[in-house]
C-alpha cells in the first residue's frame, strides 16, 4: 500500500523515478508525485490520478535534479486531492518526505508542531512526519549536515507511533536520502555511482540487481557513491547484499493488454516453476529445502494452523483440505487479520503456515509474529523473495511464480495451491500414504502444466460465456469440498475486477438461504468435477434450474455430466483429486477476466484495490 522510489546518482532522477513508480503501481493508484532537489530548494510535483498523469508533468518540468524521492497513493488519512498526495513538504519547505504507513498519534503530534509555529497544507498523517523532521533538524543546527539529516529522523521516529516506510530529503544536501522502515517494507538498491530506495525491488530491478533489504527499526543514509544503515536505537548494521532473481522483462506486459491475462496464461510455466527440484528421486513424495525440520520434528506436529488474507486465505482454506486428506493432520485456517487479535487457545505442538504471495502483507506478517511470540515455529509460504515474512519465519516454500503485477492474484494462488497438495503428499508420506499413492499424486503434479495448458486453449469458447453473462449484477458461486474454497475464490475474482456483486457457498448450504436470491436474473457458477459428490451437485443444478437460474457449469466428469444438465458447460481435464482446485481455477480466472474487460474495467488496477495491503 502506497509505493516509494528515491533516486540519487548521476542522472536525471526525475524520469527513473517515475519508472520506477510505474513498476509500483499495483500498491496504489489515487495520487502520484515526485519531489527534486533543485539547485535553490525542493520542487514538488504531485498530482491525483494514475502515474501516467504524473509522468507528463514531470516530462513538461524538464529538471536536470539527479537525486529526487516520488511516491504513488493508496489514501488512509485525507481524501484523495492534489495536497494530500506525497510528497509533503515541511512549512519551511526545506524537508520532503514521502511515507508509506500510518502515523497513529499524529494528532498529538501535529498540536505539538502547531504550537510552534509549523503550519500544515493537507489532512494527512505523514504531513505531520515532515514537519516533525524539520522541526528537529533545525533545532540540530550544530551536527554536521548528513549527519544532521540522520539525527532528526531518528529524533522523530522516536516519538511516532504506528507504522512507517519513509525517505526523506532536504533542501540543505542535494547527495543525500535518508530512509527508514517500521511495519512498511524498504529496500535499497546499490548500484555503480548511483543508489535507490524503494517499497519493492520492482521499482529498481532495471537498473541494478543488487539489493539490501531494510529491516524494522532501521535508518539508511545513503548518497550517490556511498550507503549506511544504522538503528533508531544508534547501533550499526553491516548489510547484506542479495541478488534478485529475476529481470524486468519478466514485469513487462509483452504482447498481453493486460497483466491479469498474461498471468493467467503464464501458469503452466509458474507452477513448472514451483515444482523444479521438489520431488524425491524415487517420485513418491515431494521435497521441500527450506522446511527447516527434520522428519522426526514432523512426527511431533498434531496440528497445523494456516493463516493468510484475501485470496491467500482462499488457498489456506484448500490447504486444509488438501493437507487432512492425504496426511490426517488436522488444520485449522485463520484469518491473519482476526488470529492476530482473538488469542485463540493453540496445541502445543501446533506448527504455523502462513501464507502470502506479497510476503509483506500486515496483518499476515502481524499473524506470524504473534505466533513466534507465543514460541510457535512458523512457516511462510511466499512468492516474495527476501520479502520480510520470508526473513522472519522459521523456514518455509518460496513459490517462484516470478512478478505477479495484476492486483487480483492468479498464478500466485494456484502455486499455493500446487504448494499446498505437495506438502500434503510430504506429509501424508510421513505417515500412512503409501509408495503407489504418492507416486499417482506426483504424476498427477507433473501432468499439471499440460492439463492447463488444454484449458486455456479453451479461452475463447470461455471469452463466448462470459460475453453473454458481463451484463449480469448478482452471481452465485457453488461448490462442495476442496471446490467450496475454488467457489470462493470465483467470486472474489469477479467482484474483485468486474465490481458484480458475488457470492461463493457450498453448494449444499445454498437450500439454507442463497436459494432466496435465484431468479433469471442471478445465475450461478457450479464446480461439478467427477467423484463422490458429482450427483449431488447434480441436483443442485436442477433446484437452480428449476427457479429459472442459468447455470455455467465447470465439470471435469465427461459422459457423466450431459450438455443439458447446465444452460453453459466448460469441459476440464478428468484427474487426481489432489490437482483438481487448481484446474477448476483457470476457467473461474478466465471468466471474471472476460467479463470484466466486457464491462470495460481497469482489470489490473480495479477501484479502491491495492496489492499489497501494508496497513491494518
Ligand atoms: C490484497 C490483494 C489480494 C491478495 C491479498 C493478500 O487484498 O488485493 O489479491 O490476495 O491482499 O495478499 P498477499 O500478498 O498477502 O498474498
Amino acid at each position: 500500500m502506497c509505493g516509494i522510489v528515491g533516486y540519487v546518482g548521476k542522472h536525471a532522477a526525475s524520469s527513473i523515478l517515475v519508472e520506477g513508480l510505474k513498476h509500483l503501481e499495483y500498491r496504489g493508484y489515487d495520487s502520484s508525485g515526485i519531489a527534486l532537489a533543485e539547485g535553490n530548494g525542493i520542487e514538488v510535483i504531485k498530482k491525483t490520478g494514475r502515474v501516467a498523469v504524473l509522468a507528463g508533468l514531470a516530462q513538461k518540468h524538464a529538471s536536470k535534479a539527479s537525486m529526487g524521492i516520488s511516491h504513488t497513493r493508496w489514501a488512509t488519512h485525507g481524501g484523495v486531492t492534489d495536497e494530500n498526495a506525497h510528497p509533503h513538504l515541511s512549512w519551511d519547505s526545506k524537508i520532503a518526505l514521502v511515507h508509506n504507513g500510518v502515523i497513529e498519534n499524529y494528532k498529538a503530534l501535529r498540536t505539538f508542531l502547531e504550537g510552534e509555529g509549523a503550519t500544515f497544507r493537507s489532512q494527512t498523517d505523514s504531513e505531520v512526519l515532515a514537519n516533525l523532521i524539520a522541526y528537529y533538524y533545525n533545532l540540530d543546527e550544530t551536527a554536521q549536515n548528513g549527519n544532521r539529516l540522520v539525527c532528526a529522523v531518528r529524533q522523530s521516529l522516536i516519538h511516532v507511533e504506528g507504522t512507517y516506510g519513509i525517505a526523506v530529503i532536504c533542501a540543505d544536501l542535494p547527495n543525500e536520502i535518508v530512509g527508514a522502515r517500521k511495519g512498511s517494507p524498504l529496500c535499497i538498491g546499490v548500484g555503480h555511482g548511483e543508489n535507490l530506495i524503494a517499497s519493492d525491488v520492482a521499482a529498481f530491478v532495471g537498473r541494478t540487481q543488487n539489493v539490501v533489504y531494510l529491516d524494522d527499526g532501521q535508518i539508511v543514509h545513503l548518497s550517490r557513491e556511498d550507503f549506511s544503515i544504522t538503528t533508531i536505537a544508534e547501533e550499526t548494521v553491516s548489510p547484506v547484499i542479495n541478488q534478485i532473481d529475476w529481470k524486468i522483462e519478466e514485469a513487462e506486459l509483452g504482447s498481453y493488454k493486460h497483466f491479469m491475462e498474461k498471468e493467467i496464461f503464464e501458469q503452466p510455466q509458474a507452477l513448472e516453476n514451483a515444482m523444479r527440484g521438489r520431488f524425491s528421486d524415487d517420485e513418491s513424495t515431494a521435497k521441500f529445502g527450506g522446511l527447516n525440520l527434520d522428519a522426526r520434528e514432523w512426527r511431533q506436529v498434531d496440528r497445523i494452523v494456516f493463516c493468510g488474507c484475501g485470496t491467500a486465505w482462499h488457498a489456506c482454506l484448500v490447504a486444509e483440505y488438501l493437507i487432512e486428506r492425504f496426511s490426517r493432520i488436522p488444520v485449522e485456517v485463520e484469518y491473519a487479520s482476526e488470529f492476530r487479535y482473538r488469542n485463540a487457545p493453540l496445541d502445543k505442538n501446533a506448527l504455523f503456515f502462513v501464507v502470502s504471495q506479497s510476503g509483506e502483507t500486515i496483518d499476515t506478517l502481524e499473524a506470524l509474529r504473534e505466533a513466534q511470540r507465543k514460541g510457535f515455529r512458523v512457516l511462510g509460504i511466499t512468492n516474495g523473495v527476501g520479502s520480510t515474512i520470508a526473513r522472519e519465519s522459521d523456514g518455509g516454500v518460496y513459490q517462484h511464480s516470478g512478478p505477479e503485477i495484476g492486483v487480483a492474484s492468479t498464478k500466485a494462488f494456484t502455486s499455493q495451491l500446487l504448494i499446498s497438495g505437495m506438502l500434503g503428499l510430504y506429509l501424508g508420506r510421513m505417515r500412512d500414504l503409501s509408495f503407489g499413492d504418492g507416486r499417482e499424486m506426483v504424476k498427477a503434479f507433473k501432468s499439471l502444466p499440460g492439463l492447463i495448458s488444454q484449458i486455456l486453449d479453451q479461452a475463447d469458447q470461455i471469452k463466448a460465456i462470459a460475453e453473454r453473462y458481463a451484463e449480469f449484477q448478482d452471481f452465485l458461486f457453488l461448490g462442495r469440498q476442496s471446490m467450496f474454497p475454488i467457489a470462493l475464490e470465483g467470486a472474489l475474482k469477479l467482484k474483485e475486477i468486474s465490481y458484480i456483486h458475488a457470492e461463493g457457498y457450498p453448494a449444499a448450504e445454498m437450500k439454507h438461504g442463497p436459494i432466496a436470491l435465484i431468479s433469471e436474473q442471478c445465475p450461478s457458477v457450479v464446480l461439478s468435477p467427477h467423484g463422490d459428490t458429482l450427483k449431488k451437485v447434480m441436483s443442485n443444478i436442477e433446484e437452480t434450474r428449476a427457479r429459472k437460474g442459468r447455470v455455467i457449469a465447470i465439470t471435469s466428469a465427461g459422459k457423466d455430466f450431459p450438455d443439458s444438465a447446465a444452460d453453459d458447460i466448460i469441459r476440464i481435464p478428468t484427474a487426481h483429486s489432489c490437482i483438481m482446485p487448481i484446474l477448476s481455477t483457470i476457467p473461474l480466472q478466465l471468466l471474471a477476466y472476460y467479463i470484466a474487460c466486457k464491462r470495460g474495467c481497469d482489470v489490473d488496477k480495479p477501484r479502491n484495490l491495492a496489492k499489497s495491503v501494508t496497513v491494518e
